[in-house]
């Protein structure tokens, strides 16, 4: 179908570790730098969940891994490097870029929440698995993406022998999990070397997942922004727009929808959410412009709401449906829980002890978050009240964190009752 075409249908992620390369990577198979905000150029490192598409081009004459190219190192005249054959169509993909400070957990798990699979980055010069190795490996399992493909970045800095060293690493590292047979591909993100290898693994393993169509639509928010430079006149202002992934059914322009939880408002001194309605303007993939918007790649909603409304992330974590399909908010909930034996983002392994009275901890739903009070807590459930309150219904996964020593530990998962 060709407006299907036109957008990523697949969303990969990236995880691991502070500075491993992430971010590199993703340039080296988009082209583009996907953590371009102020504040991250000058620090270095990724703050916010940033992503990039690419497209994948095959040679239909050459083998695997040199018949494949992406939008990175398309040549001008679309034919072959190697053999000059005009080159072939093959997807699009969405990659979602997430921190991997150890004091942005909590955004590497909304970002989590929008992978249909993920990259695993290593740094070979490095021992593994590094903290937050461990962390987002925790992460992805808890949150449920099944499909992983590991790459061994830096390795134009390492010796035959650290490579190898590095390989038995990840493997032991890998034993005995979910993720034990992912290929782990040897690459350098920086001088672009293998990148190939690593879109036939792509294409290997990650394929478009199904999906069902026929759900009522809904979209997890992961962005939201005004477009509109400052000192636009009144009459010329674009409405609020909001960036984030379809993760069922489907959208279309013209679609009334429903933003939930939406709006804080005081209400008899008390801070409640207002659900937002308003009406799909424009929808966009990248640059390209949609009708209708599937599930996969990341998605731009164009809508009517006043641009204040949505700027600067304002509406992060919302949920946006047709109006009347969304759970209602909940400011209150019961949760059975799955702790963790250990605490593995922190550099030496902490047991995790029981969730207790009065604590505070962190929940993540979807591209949400909010923070909650144990009121009380047993072996297998605890009963939290919610600052923010979270839109999902029974059943739904949510992540667990509490605070030790100053950050945000993941400690376990749970589903709503
Ligand atoms: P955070 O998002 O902050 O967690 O970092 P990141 O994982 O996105 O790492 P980033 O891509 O910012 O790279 C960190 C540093 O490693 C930068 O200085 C990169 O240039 C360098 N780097 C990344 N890939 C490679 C590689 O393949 N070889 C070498 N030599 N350096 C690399
Ligand atoms: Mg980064
Ligand atoms: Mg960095």
């Amino acid at each position: 179908e060709e407006a299907i075409k036109r957008q990523p249908l697949v969303n990969i992620g990236t995880a691991g570790h502070v500075d491993h390369g992430k971010t590199t990577l993703i340039q080296a198979l988009t082209g583009i730098w996907a953590s371009h905000h102020s504040e991250e150029l000058k620090r270095g490192i990724t703050l916010k969940i940033g992503y990039a598409d690419t497209a994948i081009y095959q040679c239909p004459k050459c083998p695997p891994p040199q018949k494949y190219y992406t939008s990175a190192n398309l040549p001008e005249d679309m034919r072959c490097r190697y053999c000059g054959t005009p080159l072939e169509y093959v997807r699009k993909v969405s990659f979602v870029d997430v921190p991997g400070h150890e004091m942005l957990m909590s955004i590497m798990l909304a970002g989590a929440a929008m992978m249909d699979a993920a990259l695993l980055v290593i740094d070979a010069t490095k021992e593994c698995p590094q903290p937050q190795t461990r962390e987002h490996f925790t992460a992805l399992s808890i949150i449920g993406v099944r499909k992983l493909v590991v790459i061994q970045n830096k390795i134009d800095i390492v010796s035959r022998e650290r490579a190898k060293e590095s390989y038995k690493e990840i493997r032991r590292f890998l034993e005995g999990t979910w993720a034990e047979s992912a290929p782990i591909i040897p690459v350098s993100a920086l001088h672009r070397a293998n990148i190939d290898a690593l879109v036939w693994a792509l294409e290997k393993y990650v394929p478009i997942p199904q999906r069902d169509h026929t759900l009522p639509p809904k979209m997890l928010v992961a962005r939201s922004f005004d477009v509109n430079k400052p000192g636009t006149p009144v009459s010329e202002l674009a409405g609020g727009v909001l960036g984030g992934t379809v993760i069922q059914g489907k959208f279309r322009v013209g679609d009334e929808i429903e933003i939930r939880p939406g709006l804080k408002v005081k209400k008899g001194g008390q801070e409640v959410y207002e659900p937002l309605y308003t009406t799909i303007t424009s929808l966009k993939s990248g640059n390209e412009p949609l009708e209708v918007a599937y599930p996969g790649g990341l998605i731009a909603i164009g809508t009517e709401l006043d641009p204040s409304i949505t700027k600067a992330d304002n509406l992060i974590g919302n949920v946006v449906g047709k109006p009347g399909t969304l759970p209602e908010p909940l400011y209150d909930l019961e949760v059975e829980i799955h702790l963790l034996e250990r605490v593995v983002g922190a550099e030496q392994p902490l047991k995790v002890e029981p969730l207790k009275t009065n604590e505070v901890i962190m929940l993540n739903v979807g591209t949400s978050l909010s923070v909650g009070t144990v009121t009380s807590a047993r072996s297998d459930s605890v009963h939290l009240k919610l600052k923010i309150p979270v839109v999902a219904g029974s059943g739904t996964r949510v992540a667990l964190s509490r605070q030790i020593a100053g950050r945000w530990r993941l400690i376990g998962y749970g589903f709503i009752k």
